[in-house]
């Protein structure tokens, strides 16, 4: 099983989007060396850690998620001695990076694919998944054909322009010799070259990695064994060279990932996790009106974590990329509450870069290096009042991503200079968080109501603690519920005897 992390299982998770974090050389677009000078930032926060998304040279069809040379940083973030400063400082404040992993897919630039169309036969003809014939498709997949001199389809992953690496079919179907088992010798070579990767950005200093699609490398494989065999090939790597390496899952199915050697796994926003009732659909379950529902989120939860016997190593985001910005569908009296919930649950946090703040999902955008409607959510960080909100000084017209403009947009500064802010009480939540082993990765969950409000327990050796969140403006009382008021977000909270009254808009941890 996976040797455990200690820095893991406290480890609270900023997620930075790289092109919009922090601009050093004004050239509007955020860079590495932008990271690093905000470490103090992030660490001041209470953030222990960071996952980065894709920092590598690409053609940026999907914003760096097409990979055209895993080896080198893409020049417009800076160099890889930056990211290897930012390595070294991160460490030296007791900080982590995770780089983020892309190995189901490259960009249609890639050196390998570009040798892999070619007729000739070399080293790359079976680094990707091929068809015998330009008029066969892949069944089930998507497909490049017609650009190779090579009479072949070659399947992709994601967007049509991100060929499929080939590590093979689970259970090839006999009628299509194009489909290789997993131990051919390409499917092996790609996995080699994926663990080359790794070793090159251990050695240099990432303590792990996030990994995009972690569930989709080997094909024909409803239940997931083949690849759930590849990882536990991959951690077996890991272990012997780097056992200290970090792998955490876009996966979202954690009773396969954590067998695969996985140290953590997502909760997605999409498919059956029911996260997006809480958070993102027309009634929220965090909206004060108090007509959504958190019941089939708690189900598919509890379903969740029982599978995994009860290690709750699913990690549970504020945002990320991919999704609306929390601000789109709640205030910021409302993200209050959701960070008490997302900060008190098991598993790392992870908060999306101006999350705290409660930046905004920029409405209309044109899509920018194909974000689409997830452009919205990617807009540049809001460091103060000042110009280009501080993320950069070149002309507002070459920022990357067009910014916030609404006057009242928020900033950091002027949140870590106001104790009422939503930015003040995350950093509240999370240094309470690490004060209580119960709240942290480890500790057991166990739900108790999943109406208004949501309470449940969160348990260690050495304590238990009730945390009751009512985002709904009606006040509620909890029976069975005495103590000690640890904690409080929102308006009023107290116990009566046996039972504890809850104020609308009010999250409470009490200590039994
Ligand atoms: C993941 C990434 C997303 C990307 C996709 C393809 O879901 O988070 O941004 O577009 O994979 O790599
Ligand atoms: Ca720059």
């Amino acid at each position: 099983m996976n040797n455990q992390l200690t820095w893991l299982d406290k480890a609270i998770f900023y997620e930075i989007y790289p092109q919009s974090f922090y601009d050093t050389n004004a050239d509007g677009i955020g860079d590495i060396n932008g990271i690093t000078q905000k470490l103090d930032y992030i660490r001041e926060l209470g953030c222990t850690a960071i996952w980065l998304n894709p920092c590598f040279r690409s053609p940026f069809g999907d914003a760096g998620y097409d990979v055209e040379d895993y080896y080198t940083v893409a020049p417009r973030y800076g160099t890889n001695e930056d990211l290897v400063t930012l390595f070294r400082e991160a460490h030296k404040r007791d900080m982590h990076v995770l780089l983020d992993l892309v190995p189901g897919h490259t960009a249609v630039t890639h050196r390998w694919f570009k040798e892999s169309m070619k007729a000739e036969k070399n080293v790359y003809t079976d680094r990707y998944i091929w068809t015998d014939s330009v008029w066969e498709e892949p069944r089930g997949m998507g497909c490049i054909r017609g650009i190779s001199e090579r009479d072949g389809s070659c399947a992709v992953n994601f967007f049509s322009h991100q060929p499929s690496l080939n590590y093979g079919f689970y259970r090839p179907d006999p009628d299509c010799k194009w489909q290789q088992p997993m131990d051919a010798e390409g499917p092996l070579a790609t996995r080699e070259a994926l663990k080359d990767i790794m070793r090159f950005w251990l050695k240099a200093g990432c303590d792990g990695f996030r990994v995009d699609m972690a569930g989709s490398l080997v094909k024909n494989d409803e239940e997931s064994k083949g690849t759930i065999a590849l990882w536990q090939d991959i951690r077996r790597f890991l272990d012997g060279e780097f056992p200290g390496a970090a792998l955490v899952s876009e996966w979202g199915e954690p009773d396969k990932s954590l067998v695969g050697g996985f140290h953590m796994d997502f909760l997605l926003h999409f498919g059956p996790s029911h996260y997006n009732d809480l958070l993102r659909c027309d009634e929220p379950y965090f909206s004060r009106r108090g007509r959504g529902s958190a019941r089939e989120f708690v189900a598919a939860y509890r379903e969740n974590y029982e599978k995994v016997g009860g290690r709750g190593l699913i990690c549970i985001p504020s945002g990320n990329h991919d999704m609306d910005r929390l601000a789109r569908r709640l205030d910021p009296a409302e993200m209050k509450l959701v960070f008490a919930f997302l900060l008190s649950m098991p598993g790392a946090p992870f908060i999306y870069y101006g999350d705290e703040i409660g930046m905004r999902y920029v409405e209309n955008l044109v899509s920018v290096e194909g974000g689409y409607g997830r452009t919205g959510s990617r807009s540049p960080m809001q460091w103060n009042k000042g110009l280009n909100a501080g993320f950069s000084s070149a002309p507002e017209e070459k920022l990357y991503i067009p910014l916030d403009d609404s006057e009242d947009r928020p900033n950091a500064e002027s949140q870590c200079a106001d104790i009422c802010s939503l930015r003040s009480e995350v950093k509240r939540l999370i240094a309470f968080r690490q004060k209580h082993p119960a709240l942290q990765s480890r500790g057991s969950i166990t739900f108790l109501q999943d109406g208004y409000p949501l309470v449940y327990e969160r348990a260690c050796a050495s304590q238990r603690i009730r945390v009751v969140i009512n985002p709904s403006g009606e006040e509620a009382a909890v029976s069975d519920t005495g103590g000690t008021i640890l904690y409080k977000v929102g308006n009023a909270a107290e116990i009566k005897g046996d039972s504890l009254y809850v104020a609308g808009g009010t999250a409470v941890f009490v200590e039994a």
